[in-house]
């Protein structure tokens, strides 16, 4: 599924942080947002998921989602997977499965699927969420947002604090998702955890897109990373 951000402002109380922001993510596509701490990666995210105030278009395939109300932009197709992972701690991984299930009351079928993607998650679906490695957790909150077969899925730094073995894991499945035909928006800010994954690569300051190019543009473009990453 496509999604096409045209114009967005965006506003915490009367401060803007998002200026006239235009981004688009095709159908099977890695775009990657790339910025420092505060640059704007996160409420970009919040924007499209009807969680900050905003104006401005965001579309999903040909439905205008700007606007609704953030209990609906799940069930529209849009799973969202926050920085920092948010689970239940004291659910165990079924529980929060059933969570996942519950906002489009999805069937065994799902549940399937998604153990396909992350075969430790069935052996460990009687265990408190909150004592699963920080790679786990990271895998069970992609597994509940995927619950709802989202056409599009939005992940906010999802490899932070990882091990390089979970941080390989969580790339899989990226690309496995990827090669289904989801549209991936995905913000990181480490270039090694972006490489692998991202057909384009937006770079964000100061609530501004500021360049945007093809993966393989970026190894010609080193003063860029050392601006907008630090590296
Ligand atoms: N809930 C909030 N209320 C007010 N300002 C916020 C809030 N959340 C973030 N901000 C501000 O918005 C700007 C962008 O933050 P954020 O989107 O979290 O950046 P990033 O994810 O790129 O680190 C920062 O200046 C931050 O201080
Ligand atoms: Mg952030």
């Amino acid at each position: 599924m496509k999604l096409s951000i045209e114009n967005l402002n965006s506003f915490y109380g009367s401060v803007q942080v998002l200026r006239e922001l235009t981004l688009h993510v095709n159908t099977g596509e890695v775009l990657c947002l790339l910025g420092r701490n505060g640059a704007g990666k996160t409420t970009i995210l919040k924007s499209i998921m009807g969680l900050v105030e905003h104006n401005g278009s965001i579309m999903l395939g040909d439905c205008e989602i700007s606007g609704l109300g953030a209990h609906e932009i799940p069930r529209k197709g849009i799973g969202y997977v926050p920085q920092g992972r948010r689970l239940f701690a004291e659910l165990t991984v079924k529980e929060n499965l059933q969570i996942g299930m519950l906002i489009k009351g999805e069937d065994s079928h799902s549940l399937d699927r998604i153990f396909k993607l992350f075969p430790v998650l069935k052996e460990r679906l009687k265990q408190e969420s909150g004592t699963l490695s920080g790679g786990e957790q990271q895998m069970l909150a992609m597994a509940r947002a995927l619950c709802l077969q989202p056409g599009v899925l939005l992940l906010d730094e999802p490899t932070e604090g990882l091990m390089p073995s979970m941080i390989a894991s969580i790339r899989d499945v990226v690309l496995k998702l990827r090669e289904q035909g989801v549209g991936i928006l995905l913000v990181e800010q480490r270039i090694d955890a972006v490489l692998p994954v991202a057909n384009r690569v937006a770079f964000i300051e100061n609530g501004y897109v500021k360049a945007e190019m093809e993966r393989d543009e970026l190894a010609n473009e080193p003063d860029l990373m050392r601006h907008y990453v630090g590296i």
